[in-house]
C-alpha cells in the first residue's frame, strides 16, 4: 500500500474535530441493490469535503447477517461482500485522505455475531472447552438445565440468555447476550479474545484508519460469579460510582484500553478512539483519559430538553469534566440510535418518543417548523463550543424521523424481540435523499432497503443546494466559519437573560442562542451567521447568532 494512504499532521487534530457519522447501509448505494456501500461512500467524497467536516466515522461495514444493523460482526477484519471489498475500503480511505478528511471505524468488542467462526466453533465444541471459553456459556438451572442461568434482561428484550442445541440435537448449555441472541458476548478474561482485538486494531491502523469508535465500551469485563445479582434494567442511573456493577463500567475494563493505547501510540500520528460508554458522567473521564481511549461520548445534550438552563448546566459540567480527564469534550445531538433532533425539538416537552413513534408520529402532533428552527440553533451552538462535535448523516439536511414505517419493513431487532411494542431505531436510518426524484431519491438506482417518505424530496441534497436558506447551506456556512474562528479550548459565559445561552471564545467569537419565544437584542459586534433571519435587527426565538467583536 502506498504511503499516501496515511494522513500525517498534528497529533491533537481530534480535540476540536467535527466528525460526520456515516451509517454505510443508508448513505449511498453504488450498485442498485438497495443497500448503501463502500463505493457509495467514496463517490460522495466531494460532498463531505464541501460540507467541511474533519473526519467521517463509519458504523460497521463488516461481514454481518444484519441482525442488529451490522453491530453483529462475523469478521472484524473484512468488508461485508454486500458492501464491497477491502480493496474498495482502501480506495475510499485514499479518496478521503486526499481531501484531508480522516476516517474512524466502529469496533464492536462486547459481542460478535453468532456467525463468527469462533462462535460456530464454540457451538460445535464440548462444554468447558477452550472454544467455549471465548464466550460466556453456562449450564442452565432446574432439573435438566431447562431454566436460564439467571433472569438478566437483554437490551432488546426479553432475556439475555439463549439455550444451545448440542451437535446430537439434545438441548445444551446457555450463552449470554446482552443484546440480540445473534450477538453472543465475548469473555474478556480470555487471552485469545484480548489478543485478537489487538490484532484488529493493528489491522485497521495499518490500513490508514485514523480513529476508532468503541461500541458499548463500558461492558466487556463482567463478574460472572454466583450468586447473580438481580438486575431490573440497564438504565445508567442503576450503575454505581464504585465500579461494582456485575456487567458494566467495571474498573478492570481499563486494562483492555491501556493495552490498546500502547498500540494507538505506536503510530504516527497516534490513532485515536472515542468511547460509547453509557456510564454516570463522573466515571466518563476514565474512558477519556490519555492512557485509555482518549475521548468519550457525552450524550447529555442529546438527552436534554430544549432549555437554556439545562444546556448551560450541561456545558459547564462537561467542560469541567473533560478538563479533568485531559481530554476535550464531545457534543452529540443525533446518532443512529436515537430519534432525530429536528423531531425531538418539535414535540411537546416530556413526550415519550418511543410511544410517539408507535402512533406513526401522529400523536402528539409534531411542529416541524419549530423542531427545525431549534435543531439549526442547537447545531450552531454546539459547533461554537470547545471540543469536538459528532454529527449524524442527514442532520445537515434537517431530516426528521421517519415515524410511520410500517411494521413489516422494520429491521431493528427491538421490534420483534420486544413483542412489537417498540418500533426501534429504523426511523433515523432511512437512506439519504440525494435527489428530488427517482426510485430512491438518488440513493441508488433501485429501491432503498427502508422505504423513504415522499417529503424527502424537499429535504434532498439537490433541493437544498438550490435554496439559499436551506439547512445544508447553513451547515456549510457554519462549518466554514468555525474553521476560521476556532481558537483554544476556553470559553466564558456572558450574563444573559434566563432563556438565553451566551458565551464567548477567547478571540471574541460570541454565540448567542435564544431558547425563548421573544426576539432579543444582540450585543454590539459584527453578525457573522444566524440560524434564522433577524427580525428588525433582533434575534428571533429558537435561533442562534454568531457575532465577532
Ligand atoms: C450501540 C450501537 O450504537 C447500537 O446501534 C447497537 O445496537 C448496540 N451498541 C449493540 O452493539
Amino acid at each position: 500500500m502506498s504511503d499516501s494512504v496515511f494522513l500525517a499532521g498534528d497529533e491533537n487534530w481530534w480535540r476540536q474535530a467535527v466528525v460526520y457519522q456515516v451509517y454505510p447501509r443508508s448513505f449511498k448505494d453504488s450498485n442498485g441493490d438497495g443497500l448503501g456501500d463502500i463505493k457509495g461512500i467514496t463517490s460522495k467524497v466531494d460532498y463531505i469535503a464541501e460540507l467541511g467536516v474533519d473526519a467521517i466515522w463509519l458504523s460497521p461495514f463488516y461481514p454481518s447477517a444484519l441482525a442488529d444493523g451490522g453491530y453483529d460482526v462475523a469478521d472484524y477484519r473484512d468488508v461485508d461482500p454486500k458492501l464491497g471489498s477491502l480493496a474498495d475500503f482502501d480506495e475510499m480511505i485514499k479518496a478521503y485522505h486526499s481531501k484531508g478528511i480522516r476516517v474512524f471505524v466502529d469496533v464492536v468488542p462486547n459481542h460478535s455475531s453468532d456467525l463468527h467462526v469462533w462462535f460456530q466453533e464454540a457451538l460445535a465444541s464440548e462444554p468447558g472447552s477452550a472454544a467455549r471459553d471465548r464466550y460466556i456459556f453456562r449450564d442452565g438451572k432446574g432439573e435438566n438445565g431447562e431454566l436460564a442461568p439467571n433472569d438478566w434482561p437483554s437490551h432488546f428484550g426479553p432475556t439475555a440468555w439463549t439455550r444451545t442445541t448440542n451437535p446430537d440435537g439434545t438441548p445444551g448449555q446457555w450463552y449470554l447476550h446482552l443484546f440480540a441472541p445473534e450477538q453472543p458476548d465475548f469473555n474478556w478474561d480470555n487471552q485469545e479474545v484480548i489478543d485478537d482485538f489487538k490484532k484488529t486494531m493493528r489491522f485497521w491502523s495499518d490500513r490508514g484508519v485514523d480513529g476508532f469508535r468503541i461500541d458499548v465500551a463500558h461492558a466487556l469485563k463482567k463478574d460472572m460469579s454466583e450468586p447473580y445479582p438481580y438486575i431490573e434494567n440497564y438504565d445508567v442511573k442503576h450503575i454505581p460510582l464504585d465500579g461494582s456493577h456485575h456487567l458494566f463500567d467495571r474498573d478492570d475494563v481499563m486494562e483492555i484500553y491501556r493495552g490498546w493505547r500502547e498500540i494507538f501510540n505506536s503510530y504516527d500520528p497516534p490513532r485515536v478512539a472515542v468511547a460509547e460508554a453509557w456510564v454516570p458522567a463522573a466515571r466518563r473521564p476514565r474512558y477519556a483519559s490519555p492512557e485509555t481511549l482518549g475521548q468519550a461520548f457525552n450524550f447529555d445534550l442529546l438527552a436534554a430538553p430544549w432549555s437554556a438552563r439545562k444546556f448551560k448546566k450541561s456545558i459547564e459540567f462537561n467542560l469541567d469534566l473533560s478538563e479533568k480527564s485531559g481530554s476535550s469534550s464531545t457534543w452529540v445531538l443525533s446518532n443512529h440510535d436515537v430519534i432525530r433532533h429536528a423531531t425531538r425539538y418539535g414535540l411537546p416537552k416530556k413526550t415519550d418518543y418511543e410511544k410517539w413513534v408507535m402512533t406513526d408520529g401522529t400523536s402528539p402532533e409534531l411542529d416541524r417548523e419549530l423542531g427545525l428552527s431549534r435543531a439549526r440553533a442547537a447545531t450552531m451552538l454546539v459547533l461554537a463550543l470547545p471540543g469536538s462535535t459528532y454529527m449524524y448523516q442527514g442532520e445537515e439536511l434537517g431530516l426528521f424521523e421517519v415515524a410511520d414505517l410500517p411494521g413489516q419493513v422494520l429491521q431493528d431487532p427491538i421490534w420483534l424481540r420486544d413483542g412489537k411494542t417498540r418500533k426501534g431505531r429504523d426511523g433515523c436510518r432511512v437512506p439519504l435523499p440525494w435527489e428530488k426524484g427517482g426510485s430512491s431519491f438518488g440513493f441508488g438506482t433501485g429501491s432503498a432497503h427502508l422505504p423513504q417518505p415522499a417529503w424527502f424530496a424537499g429535504y434532498s441534497v439537490e433541493f437544498e443546494e438550490a435554496q439559499e436558506d436551506s439547512t445544508l447551506k447553513l451547515y456549510r456556512a457554519a462549518l466554514k466559519l468555525r474553521k476560521e474562528l476556532l481558537t483554544d479550548e476556553n470559553l466564558e459565559f456572558v450574563d444573559s437573560k434566563r432563556k438565553v445561552v451566551h458565551f464567548v471564545r477567547p478571540n471574541g467569537w460570541h454565540n448567542i442562542t435564544n431558547f425563548g419565544k421573544k426576539p432579543i437584542a444582540l450585543p454590539a459586534g459584527s453578525v457573522q451567521l444566524t440560524s434564522a433571519p433577524l427580525v428588525d435587527g433582533k434575534l428571533p426565538g429558537n435561533a442562534t447568532a454568531w457575532i465577532t467583536e
